[in-house]
């Protein structure tokens, strides 16, 4: 179990999360150690130029398996999914790209004898009978969405691998991330990063839950120190491995309007609730990560305030160059 990631495969490597993810592995493991892979949309030139890139669609086992021969992987971040919103769009496809992708990707590792897995999970795991402030670790897991269905599977499947088959799987329940690189794609916490660039491009953003929608979430830079942390942290010391709780931070939907405003004072906001409220409404405020922080030293950086002034900034650099 003490094994070292050498070679490194992510999938979902162009979305929100795997773009910024695969740029720091490469700069802690080498380049030519990371290869970056997704299906369909291009990559960044940072991304493309930077290292191995190949086209792989995580339900496609064959090609994945290909990937991984060719370039002796040993180690797999799965980033690949859909999330919350499109997953209440398109549960048939949730549930092929959640399940069966991730299945081939335990299945792969462990017909190669992998090193390590990281499977990320979610708030989404949890549901209207869990406790809201704050969800316990462990506690009651009924979700109301597909997606949520298929993160508890994929809790459940990944710590059936470790005990079955002594992969080494981990993984962690992220909040909602918040981003300046690459924006989510099709989330419920998505308001929280597309107000950003609202506030900057036309001075309005119309927010689709209620003012008083309180969701954990988390600022990238803590995100991907977590990730890399869990993944380097002594097996040993892991009594959970792939369902721990992650907290950053907590705000209504208003707080987070009003820190912008002490910003851009002539921001402007309005809110009207759709489909993805009663997907918010049914996870919870506030999240008790005392086992990350006991079995593996996890400790949050950003809060609100700093969160806020970290993203306006790199958001105003990206628009003097052109890129927002
Ligand atoms: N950000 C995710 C979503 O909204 C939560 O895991 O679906």
């Amino acid at each position: 179990m003490g094994k070292r990631m050498e070679r490194i495969l992510v999938t979902g490597a162009v979305g929100q999360i795997g773009s910024e993810l695969t740029l720091a592995l490469r700069a802690r493991y080498g380049a030519e150690n990371v290869v970056a892979t997704d299906h369909v949309t291009p990559p960044s030139p940072k991304l493309r130029d930077s290292g191995p890139i190949e086209h792989v669609d995580v339900t496609d086992r064959d090609r994945l398996e290909e990937v991984v021969r060719e370039y002796r992987i040993d180690t797999i971040f799965h980033m690949a999914a859909i999330l919350s919103a499109v997953g209440e769009e398109k549960p048939d496809l949730a549930w092929h790209v959640n399940i069966d992708g991730l299945y081939n990707v335990l299945e792969v590792a462990r017909a190669h004898g992998m090193t390590r897995v990281f499977v990320p999970s979610s708030i989404a795991v949890f549901g209207p009978e869990t406790p809201r402030d704050p969800a316990p670790q462990e506690t009651v897991l009924r979700p109301t969405t597909m997606y949520g269905v298929t993160k508890v599977a994929g809790e459940l499947l990944g710590n059936y691998y470790v005990r079955r088959f002594g992969l080494d799987v981990r993984g962690v329940r992220y909040p909602g991330i918040i981003s300046s690189e690459t924006l989510p794609g099709g989330g419920t916490t998505d308001y929280a990063v597309e107000v950003f660039y609202a506030a900057l491009k036309t001075g309005h953003y119309e927010f689709f839950v209620r003012a008083d929608t309180v969701l954990p979430m988390m600022y990238m830079p803590d995100c991907i120190r977590a990730t890399i942390e869990l993944m380097e942290a002594d097996f040993d010391k892991l009594k959970h491995h792939c369902d721990f709780n992650l907290a950053g931070m907590s705000f209504s939907a208003e707080e987070l309007a009003l820190e912008i405003k002490r910003h851009i004072p002539e921001f402007t906001y309005e809110f009207r609730p759709d489909f993805r409220q009663e997907i918010a409404d049914s996870w919870p405020k506030r999240i008790d990560d005392a086992a990350a922080r006991q079995e593996w030293g996890w400790t949050p950086e950003f809060d609100l305030q700093a969160m806020t002034v970290d993203m306006l900034a790199r958001l105003r650099e990206k628009m003097k160059e052109g890129r927002l």
